[in-house]
């Protein structure tokens, strides 16, 4: 779906969060969101934060899963994930802290295997992601799944690709801080999803939403694994629309 600009788009995106929010809490259920860091989806969490004070939207029945984190990385630090779901969205909404889940990039390395393995199944004790929102990373990245990261991968500990790294140099106030790994959700992980939203804005992100959507399937641009999907929409503004 194309927009006219990013602000129309993320103001979708949020209704159609904040109507499976409202559709759970009729039912007495949880929503199960997998959510996603990065400018792209700001716009998304202003406008929940906006419905939350304005229109009473509560997030008390939902549960929240990211994506990723870096590795290694303090949740007190400035670029950490944490924090940036904290400033954007968790600080400003009466979500329960205990239905927040991240990747934690404190653990020693010989504890991230079990870690994995209990963030997937934590996602499937609650049922599964119901909805998972997505921004793509210049080299066809989705969450930290970078090039060369199989179709069936679950969460895991991943090396950042160099372009990742320098796309994030601003941040860090330079490449050589940025941490050369991350712990993902797996391109499996974001299948399992009910539905997933994946969004873009600007011309910088037109030649990988091209590659994306009508590319060949390759693990050379994790991203076109989602062409199998049925249950995904491409939500685009103009520019970022505007090779294909
Ligand atoms: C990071 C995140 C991705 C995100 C990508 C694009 O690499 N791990 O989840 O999609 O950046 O970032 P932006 O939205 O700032 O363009």
């Amino acid at each position: 779906t194309v927009y006219r600009n990013k602000q129309v788009a993320s103001v979708q995106v949020a209704e159609r969060i904040a109507n499976l929010i409202k559709s759970k809490q009729q039912q007495g259920e949880k929503a199960v969101l997998g959510l996603a860091t990065g400018a792209t989806p700001v716009g998304v969490y202003e406008e929940l934060v906006r419905m939350h004070r304005e229109e009473g939207l509560s997030f008390r029945n939902v549960v929240t899963f990211n994506l990723d984190e870096y590795y290694p990385m303090q949740p007190t630090s400035p670029q950490s994930y944490v924090t940036f779901m904290n400033e954007n969205l968790f600080d400003h909404i009466d979500i329960e802290r205990q239905n927040v889940h991240i990747p934690d990039g404190t653990l020693a390395p010989d504890e991230v295997a079990a870690f994995c393995v209990n963030y997937e199944r934590q996602i499937e004790e609650h049922g599964g992601l119901d909805l998972q929102i997505l921004g793509i990373g210049r080299t066809g990245h989705v969450g930290f799944n970078e090039p060369g990261s199989a179709p069936n991968s679950g969460t895991r500990l991943v090396t950042l690709d160099d372009l990742t790294r320098r796309d994030a140099s601003r941040d860090f106030g330079g490449k050589e801080n940025v941490p050369t790994k991350a712990i993902t959700m797996g391109i499996g992980t974001i299948f399992k999803a009910h539905e997933i939203v994946l969004m873009a804005w600007s011309g910088n992100k037109a030649p990988i939403i091209k590659k994306a959507v009508e590319g060949e399937v390759s693990s050379e641009v994790p991203a076109t694994y989602l062409q199998l999907a049925d249950n995904v929409d491409f939500v685009l503004d103009e520019a970022a629309a505007a090779e294909l």
